[in-house]
């Protein structure tokens, strides 16, 4: 991760850029909400790894009231988009390479669809290893692109306009990285709870099937927990 450069927005789409991502993640953070966070936390001190424009942590401090929130993300264009709409929420936005700056800061770490992006698990798990508390718990969303043939559509799909490579780490990579480094890891499926719409001829999927076999089986949530 030292290695990474500062972007100024992660999807290159014409006329799109991360303000359709953020469109598109509403729904999915609230499932974060609903079945990823397994305990409070209010008053605690929380970082968004990757955050893009900050809505996540947001929603977080809304439901929780957190202590402190600390969004960051190479995306310098999303991060200035999130620090413009602070209000008095104890938050802020950083465009960063790096976690050194971070010493045992944090009771929860979370990612959402940020980790399939890392080429370097082991690199990024001891960066959140050292930016936890003893005891700190790191919560990463994984959307699996690698084991079907549906999910390298969606791969590929990405690739196209995607600022940053797209990893091919394996679960057995992840989970392996993270205990290396001196993690608890245990794992579940994400079940989401809402409805997927459809578009006839989508260059995402190449049926429905692929689509709810994705959403259903292909989406994984790590519980890393700092020993
Ligand atoms: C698919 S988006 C997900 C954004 C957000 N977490 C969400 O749920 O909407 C991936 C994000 O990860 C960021 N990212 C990719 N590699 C990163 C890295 N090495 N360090 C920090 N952020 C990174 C991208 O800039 C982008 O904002």
């Amino acid at each position: 991760m030292a290695a990474e450069k500062l972007i100024q927005e992660w999807w290159l789409e014409p006329n799109q850029g991360d303000a359709s991502l953020e469109e598109d993640h509403v729904d999915f953070w609230q499932d974060v909400l609903n079945n990823v966070i397994d305990q409070s936390l209010t008053h605690k001190n929380v970082l968004d790894f990757g955050c893009n424009r900050g809505g996540l942590l947001k929603m977080l401090h809304e439901t929780f009231s957190l202590n402190k929130g600390v969004g960051v993300d190479i995306a310098q264009e999303s991060i200035n988009v999130a620090n413009s709409r602070i209000q008095n929420e104890p938050i802020k936005y950083l465009a960063l390479t790096d976690l050194s700056q971070f010493q045992e800061e944090f009771d929860i770490a979370i990612s959402t669809a940020v980790i399939y992006l890392i080429q370097d698990i082991k690199n990024h798990a001891q960066q959140i290893y050292g930016a936890l508390k003893p005891n700190g718990v790191y919560y990463v969303t994984h959307p699996d692109y690698t084991q079907s043939a549906g999910g390298k559509v969606l791969m590929e799909e990405i690739k196209k306009f995607s600022a940053t490579e797209v990893a091919t780490n394996t679960l057995d990579d992840i989970a392996n990285a993270f205990e290396e480094v001196g993690f608890q890891v245990s794992i579940k499926k994400m079940q989401p709870s809402r409805y997927f719409s459809h578009t006839k001829h989508s260059t995402w999927y190449r049926s429905i099937y692929d689509c709810i076999h994705h959403e259903y089986n292909e989406r994984y949530v790590f519980k890393l927990v700092k020993l």
